[in-house]
C-alpha cells in the first residue's frame, strides 16, 4: 500500500508533487520518491525513509510533469532501489504503484527468460516492465495489454519520455481519482482526494481495471476493453488545509487532547425530542434483526464496543469480527453489517464490505473522513466529525466512534436519553487533568518489555485498545486479555518483570476483576489499576492507581481509554520512540 499522485499543469510539477505526497505520507513513510519529464528524459529522485529526507536531498530542480510516492513496503526490504519510481529495463517509463501484482513472480521468470533484467525484489519493476514489453507506441494501448496478465489489486500512474504532456493510470480495487480545474488548466492524480490540495476540482474516480489518459486539463477514460467511457464528475469540498500541533509536542498528544471537543461533536444535533436523528442517513436500518461490526485495529475494537450497546441498550443480538477474517464467515439473513473505519480507506475492511454486499447484505458504514472510497461504497454513512487525525496511532477517532455507537444503539432502541454520555466530555477532562501524575507512573513502568492489559465486559475491548496503544507506539510486547481468561494459560507468563494493567471501570464485574488482581499479585506481577473512584480497596492490592470518574458501565470505556492513551503515550516518549509515525506502520493501510 502507499499513496500515488501526479500532476500536469500551470503550477510547478516538483513542488506541487512535494506538497501532495505531505498530505499522502499517512499511507506509508518507508520511502518517498519523485519522477518527472526533463528534456525528453526521465529524472528520478528517491530517499529511503520520510518526505522529509526526500525534500533535503532532493536533486531534481525543473519538472515538465511528475509523478510521486510514498511507499509502505509490501514486496521488498526498505532500501532506496526498491522505493519508488521504478523504472523498466529500457528507462523509458516511470512507474508509481499502489497495491500488490499476486503473480509477479511467474511474470518476472517469464521475462527473465525473455532477456529482462531486474534491479529490485518489488512486483512493482514486474509491472513496469510488463507494459513496456507491450508498448509499441501507444502508451494506453501497453497498458490495457498489462493489464489482462495482472493478477492482483492495484492503482498506478506512469510517464514516458516519449509522451511528455501525459500521464496514465489505472486501477482496480486501489482507490485512485483524477482531478481536473474548471479553466482546464491543470490535472491531478491522487490516491486520496483530500489530497487535492484545497483546490477546487472536477473529480473522478477509477474502478475496475480503468485506464485514464491524463493531460493537462483533460482526461480520456477507457475501459479494459480500450473503449471510451464518459465518467461522471464529482466537485467534493475543498480541503481545509494542514492541520497543526498547536503547540502540543505530538500530534498524538494534541489529539488526546482534543477528546472533550470531539466526542461533543459526535453527539451533538443528533439526539432530538428524545430520539437520534443521523443528519446523512436516508435509508432506516432498523429492520434488521442483528447486527455485525467489522473494522480493523482500533475500529474493530469499536466495534467490538458497539455490539456490547446494541446487546445492553437496544436489546438486538450483536457481534464483531475482524474485517479481514469478516469476508469468509456465514451471516444470518437480515443482519445488518456495519462497517467502522476512521479513514475510509483500509483495504480489508473494503473488501470486506464489498464481499458482504455482493452476498445481499447492507452496510452501514461509520467514518471520519469524507469522500472517502468507505463513504462511496456503503448504502449509508454516518460521520464521526473528528477532524483529521494525524498521528498513526488513533485516539480520538476511537472516542469518536464509540460516541456515534452509543447513539446508535439508542437509535435501534427508538428510546433512552443521552445525558449520562453529555457528562461524558467533563469526565475526560478530569482525567486529562491527572496528567502529570500519569506521566509519572508511565516513567515508572516503561522499564518493562511486556505486559498484559485486562479487564472484563466493556473493559474487554477498552484493554485491548489500550494494549494495542503501547504495543504500537512503544514496541513493547503488550497483550489485552479477558480478565477471566487469564488463568487458563496466559497466567503461566506471569513474574515479578510482567506488569498487568487491570481495567476495572465495569461494575457488574468489579468483583470478580479483583479476585483476578489478587491472582497475579500472588504469583509477582506489578499492577497498575485504572479503577473507578468508590473502588477505594484496590490500592491495596495495586502497586498504583490511576482514579477514574464514576459512571454507567456503557459508558465506562471512555474514561478508561484516554487514560490508557496517556499511560502509552509517556511509556513511548520515555523510550524515546518516534510517536507520531512509529517503525513499520502507516495511517492508513491500503493493502489487505
Ligand atoms: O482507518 P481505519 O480505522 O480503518 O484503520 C484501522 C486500523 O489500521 C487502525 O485503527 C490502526 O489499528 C491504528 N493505527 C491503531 O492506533
Amino acid at each position: 500500500m502507499c499513496g500515488i499522485f501526479g500532476y500536469i499543469g500551470k503550477d510547478d510539477p516538483l513542488k506541487t508533487c512535494i506538497l501532495g505526497l505531505e498530505q499522502l505520507e499517512y499511507r506509508g513513510y518507508d520511502s518517498t520518491g519523485i519522477a518527472g519529464l526533463v528534456d525528453g528524459q526521465i529524472a528520478v529522485c528517491k530517499e529511503v525513509g520520510k518526505l522529509s529526507k526526500l525534500k533535503e536531498k532532493l536533486t531534481l530542480e525543473r519538472l515538465e510533469i511528475a509523478i510521486g510516492h510514498t511507499r509502505w513496503a509490501t514486496h521488498g526490504k526498505v532500501t532506496p532501489v526498491n522505493a519508488h519510481p521504478h523504472q523498466d529495463f529500457q528507462d523509458s517509463i516511470a512507474l508509481v504503484h499502489n497495491g500488490i501484482i499476486e503473480n509477479y513472480d511467474a511474470l518476472k521468470d517469464e521475462m527473465q527468460k525473455q532477456g529482462v533484467r531486474f534491479q529490485t525484489e518489488t512486483d512493482t519493476e514486474v509491472l513496469t516492465n510488463l507494459i513496456s514489453k507491450f508498448y509499441e507506441g501507444d502508451l494506453v494501448a501497453a497498458v490495457q495489454k498489462a493489464l489482462s496478465h495482472v493478477k492482483g489489486h492495484f492503482a498506478f500512474a506512469l510517464l514516458h519520455k516519449a509522451h511528455p504532456g501525459e500521464i496514465v493510470v489505472a486501477a482496480r480495487e486501489c482507490p485512485l481519482s483524477i482531478g481536473v480545474d474548471d479553466e482546464r488548466t491543470e490535472s491531478i492524480i491522487s490516491s486520496d482526494p483530500n489530497a487535492f490540495l484545497g483546490k477546487k476540482l472536477n473529480i473522478l474516480f477509477l474502478r475496475g481495471d480503468e485506464i485514464a489518459k491524463v493531460e493537462r486539463g483533460k482526461v480520456s477514460v477507457f475501459d479494459k476493453n480500450l473503449n471510451p467511457i464518459a465518467k461522471k464528475t464529482e466537485r467534493l469540498d475543498a480541503g481545509s488545509g494542514a492541520p497543526s500541533k498547536e503547540g502540543f509536542e505530538h500530534f498524538m498528544l494534541k489529539e488526546i487532547h482534543e477528546q472533550p471537543s470531539t466526542i461533543q461533536k459526535a453527539y451533538l444535533g443528533r439526539f432530538e425530542d428524545g430520539l437520534v436523528q443521523f443528519e446523512s442517513l436516508s435509508h432506516d436500518f432498523r429492520s434488521a434483526s442483528q447486527v455485525c461490526f467489522i473494522g480493523c485495529g482500533t475500529s474493530a475494537h469499536a466495534g467490538a464496543i458497539g455490539a456490547l450497546f446494541l446487546e445492553d441498550l437496544a436489546g438486538i443480538p450483536s457481534h464483531y469480527e475482524i474485517a479481514s477474517e469478516a469476508r469468509y464467515r456465514l451471516l444470518p439473513q437480515n443482519t445488518l453489517v456495519v462497517a467502522i473505519s476512521q479513514s475510509g480507506e483500509t483495504a480489508d475492511t473494503i473488501s470486506a464490505v464489498r464481499e458482504m454486499k455482493s452476498r445481499g447484505f447492507k452496510v452501514l458504514g461509520i467514518c471520519n473522513v469524507k469522500n472517502s472510497t468507505l463513504t462511496r461504497e456503503t448504502d449509508g454513512c454516518i460521520f464521526l466529525k473528528a477532524g483529521t487525525e494525524v498521528s498513526v496511532c488513533s485516539t480520538k477517532a476511537f472516542t469518536s466512534q464509540i460516541t456515534v455507537l452509543y447513539l446508535f444503539a439508542l437509535y435501534f432502541s427508538g428510546k433512552g436519553n443521552i445525558d449520562e454520555l453529555k457528562k461524558i466530555p467533563a469526565q475526560i477532562e478530569k482525567v486529562l487533568e491527572q496528567e502529570p501524575r500519569i506521566q509519572h507512573i508511565a516513567k515508572k513502568y516503561s522499564r518493562y518489555d511486556n505486559f498484559f492489559f485486562m479487564g472484563r465486559r466493556y473493559m474487554f475491548p477498552t484493554c485491548m485498545e489500550a494494549a494495542l496503544k503501547l504495543k504500537e507506539i512503544s514496541y513493547v510486547n503488550a497483550n489485552g486479555y479477558a480478565a477471566g481468561e487469564l488463568k487458563h494459560g496466559p497466567i503461566a507468563l506471569i513474574d515479578s518483570n510482567f506488569p498487568v494493567i487491570a481495567f476495572c471501570a465495569n461494575h457488574q464485574t468489579e468483583e470478580k476483576i479483583v479476585s483476578n488482581l489478587q491472582e497475579v499479585k500472588a504469583r509477582g506481577a506489578p499492577i497498575l489499576a485504572l479503577a473507578p473512584e468508590h473502588l477505594k480497596g484496590i490500592s491495596k492490592i495495586a502497586d498504583d492507581v490511576i482514579w477514574l470518574p464514576e459512571t454507567t458501565d456503557p459508558l465506562s470505556p471512555f474514561a478508561s481509554t484516554v487514560a490508557g492513551q496517556l499511560f502509552a503515550y509517556f511509556v513511548a516518549k520515555e523510550r524515546g520512540c518516534d510517536i507520531d509515525q512509529p517503525r513499520n506502520l502507516a495511517k492508513s493501510v491500503t493493502v489487505e
